[in-house]
């Protein structure tokens, strides 16, 4: 049997200390590097509580957790990551600390070193650029919790070799992550499709369509979605969420399809961040009593259609723009951010020509280019047509 190949993990924060607990999982011996002492001191305690979770609830043995966690090395000098194999840079969302460290890294590893980042918002061509060996640089987006959340979205740059992202694939699908390949675009596949599940939530909202716990439970009950939008904002915290979409915003030159909303931006000055600062949409107070949904059935029915056809609008256009694979776009939505089902199967369920109804009938209301139909759902609108 090959060797496994060691593992390196710069940033030991959220995504870092995940990502080093599936590849020690995996059988790989794992470096994991961070500037901050505290930090890294932080992620060891973090994994040993998380081996002695899984080990109380027999996921694993006690002797698992020994051996998962001495294949753990955390280390303080960068350059002892040279050993290592495959490197995921998991440090703060910066394009100058992401670019210095992957130019230390092509110095300290070896040429055949795959060399990847985790990052969410900044381009693959960016990062990459600090290489001059840019061949061995991609993009490997874990979601959070990485350990949970099967997915990964691969993004080749555009001087990525076949052969380093076959490598990725292959190490990658060997964790039993489900991959799908992404063009080096703003939000990749889940962060630009799943923008409107926020926007045209707090548009409905802002409107006075509903409230906050009428939309939310819209989506639940009627679209089978797990949480709701405004629940799953205060989840995220509302300054991260509100800063992808403005990222992604003015990364696509301000198309309104990403316009963010001035109502959570207000929540993010005031302090209202969601669960982890206790008020957001929601107050997390334990006197708090959340208002009552209104359930009529017709209402929610408007609010899950205005919210479902723009996502698969957004959808189409991944796939129309060759984003993605109109089956990467829907393995994507359903492995990354647990949606109930793939957006382009929902089409084919409710009938594209009713989809595309909808959004024209929004478009002829506002007058808005936020509100264009794709020219992928008007194709294949037309398309079905030929059947009847
Ligand atoms: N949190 C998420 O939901 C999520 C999901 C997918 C991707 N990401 C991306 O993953 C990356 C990390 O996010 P996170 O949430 O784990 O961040 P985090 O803030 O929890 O951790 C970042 C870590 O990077 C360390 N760091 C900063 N500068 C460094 C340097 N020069 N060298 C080594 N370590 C350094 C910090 O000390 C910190 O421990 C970001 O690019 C983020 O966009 C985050």
């Amino acid at each position: 049997m090959t060797e496994k190949k060691i593992i390196g993990v710069v940033g030991t924060g959220t995504m870092g200390t995940g990502i080093a607990q599936i590849a020690a999982m995996n059988g790989h011996k794992v470096f994991l590097f961070d500037v901050n002492e505290n930090a890294l001191e932080k992620s060891k305690e973090s994994l040993s509580k998380i081996f002695k979770r899984l080990v109380e609830k027999k996921k694993i043995t006690q002797n698992d957790a020994v051996n998962f966690i001495n294949r753990i090395q955390f280390v303080v000098s960068f350059e002892e990551l040279s050993e290592c194999k495959f490197i995921i840079e998991a440090v703060v969302e910066d394009i100058k600390v992401k670019k210095g460290i992957f130019r230390e890294l092509e110095k300290i590893t070896s040429e055949e070193t795959i060399l990847a980042t985790n990052t969410s918002s900044l381009s693959i061509a960016a990062i990459s650029s600090a290489c001059e060996n840019n061949e061995r640089v991609l993009g490997v987006h874990f979601f959070n919790p990485a350990p949970l959340l099967p997915l990964v979205e691969i993004i080749p740059g555009l001087a990525t070799s076949d052969i380093v992202v076959n490598s990725a694939r292959g190490l990658l699908e060997s964790w039993n992550k489900e991959i799908v390949i992404a063009k080096d675009t703003p939000g990749f596949i889940v962060n630009r499709v799943a923008r409107s599940f926020y926007g045209e939530a707090l548009r409905i909202y802002e409107e006075g369509i509903a409230d906050v716990p009428t939309i939310d439970n819209a989506m639940k009950e009627i679209g089978g979605f797990k949480m709701g939008p405004f629940e799953l904002m205060d989840l995220i915290g509302n300054d991260v969420n509100y800063k992808v979409t403005e990222t992604v915003f003015e990364q696509f030159f301000f198309d309104p399809r990403f316009k963010p909303s001035i109502t959570q931006k207000r929540l993010v000055e005031a302090g209202y961040l969601g669960r982890k600062s206790g008020r957001g949409f929601y107050d997390y107070s334990q006197e708090f009593v959340v208002t009552e949904p209104n359930t009529d059935t017709k209402l929610e029915q408007e609010i899950f259609n205005r919210i479902l056809v723009m996502l698969i609008n957004e959808a189409a256009d991944a796939v129309f723009m060759n984003i993605a694979t109109k089956d990467d776009v829907d393995k994507a939505m359903t492995k990354g951010v647990n949606y109930p089902k793939g957006l382009l199967k929902w089409t084919d369920e409710l009938g594209v020509e009713n989809v595309v109804n909808i959004i024209q009938s929004l478009y002829d209301y506002y007058n808005e280019d936020r509100y264009r139909v794709n020219p992928l759902l008007k194709k294949m609108a037309k398309e079905s047509r030929k059947f009847f």
